[in-house]
């Protein structure tokens, strides 16, 4: 959930109210994304774990596929929602437990683990602390190997921009969220995006999402603020070999200090933060600049 601060709804970032849960119902790339997935991922008879399952809906695509599930979710009203839209929907096939998924334990092997408890920059969301933690209890407690994940894999890339935020002659830096795929006429790109993180949920989870990256200018920009993109891919596919990834909104953060560029110049970004972090911790750390020697 991009858009929700924890002031606005007060609820801890983590947690997502039934009042904004249809925001996530009606996000169709997500939907897609994650409909597709599944669908090519579960085989009937599979055992499916949904970490954070909110109303369900990722829960009941995999029973739609013939798995039997387990699903827990923490905040007790959107847990009595899904547990009653389940049942009408498919029965016995969904077992929705009231938990923490920090704490769960299935009592036995399970093929899969569902888990979108994402946000972009992986700020604000316990994605990483809740499989780190199921990780660690499974091999512990149940054994070896770890099922499959989806999301399988993480790919992170930030680019520097010159960023509007002048509205209607107001100017305000505040965070912008943007559509991955539609045009963007406040922002113009000074460099394309870099990698700054890749990991498979399966690897040893970073304990910091990090960059010092340094970008060539396409073009003649003041560069206000970074652009930070979240791709995940969701299933790997064989036949045909490829992937069903979702990019989530991109997240633009104003930076402190404005740089000045010419086509050619070289940007360097830094910054630092812990994943689950609220925004401020990366707007906080983060600095932009041109090397000396590049000037
Ligand atoms: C981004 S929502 C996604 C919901 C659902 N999986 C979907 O795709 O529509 C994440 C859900 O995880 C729940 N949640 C967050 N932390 C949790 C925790 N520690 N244990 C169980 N549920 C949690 C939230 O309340 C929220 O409903």
């Amino acid at each position: 959930m991009d858009h929700l601060s924890t002031e606005y709804t007060g609820f801890p970032a983590d947690v997502i109210p039934l009042q904004y849960q249809a925001l996530l119902l009606t996000d169709e790339r997500r939907m897609k994304a994650f409909a597709d997935a599944i669908e090519r991922a579960v085989r009937p008879g599979m055992h499916v774990l949904d970490l954070g399952a909110g109303t369900g809906v990722l829960s009941y695509f995999a029973a739609r596929a013939g798995a039997v599930v387990t699903a827990i979710e923490r905040e007790p009203r959107v847990f009595a929602t899904a547990r009653a839209a389940l049942r009408s929907a498919v029965g016995d096939a969904v077992r929705i437990v009231h938990a923490d998924a920090r704490d769960y334990l299935p009592e036995e092997p399970v093929d899969l683990v569902l888990c979108e408890m994402l946000h972009v920059g992986l700020l604000r969301e316990r994605q990483v602390e809740v499989m780190g933690a199921f990780k660690r209890r499974y091999l512990h407690h149940v054994g070896g190997p770890l099922p499959r994940f989806l999301p399988e894999a993480c790919v992170q890339a930030v680019q520097p921009v010159e960023q509007d935020f002048t509205y209607m002659g107001y100017t305000v830096p505040a965070p912008v969220f943007q559509l991955p795929e539609s045009r963007q006429p406040r922002t113009v790109e000074a460099a394309p995006p870099q990698v700054f993180q890749q990991f498979f949920w399966t690897e040893p989870l970073p304990a910091r999402c990090a960059a010092d990256l340094t970008f060539v200018a396409e073009r003649p920009a003041v560069v206000n603020a970074v652009r930070l993109i979240t791709k995940n891919l969701l299933t790997l596919t064989y036949e045909p070999s490829g992937s069903v990834d979702w990019t989530m909104n991109y997240l633009v953060v104003p930076v402190s200090e404005p740089v000045e560029v010419l086509t050619g110049d070289e940007v360097r970004v830094r910054f630092a933060y812990a994943p689950g972090d609220e925004i401020p911790a990366l707007t906080d750390d983060l600095r932009v600049s041109v090397p000396a020697h590049a000037r």
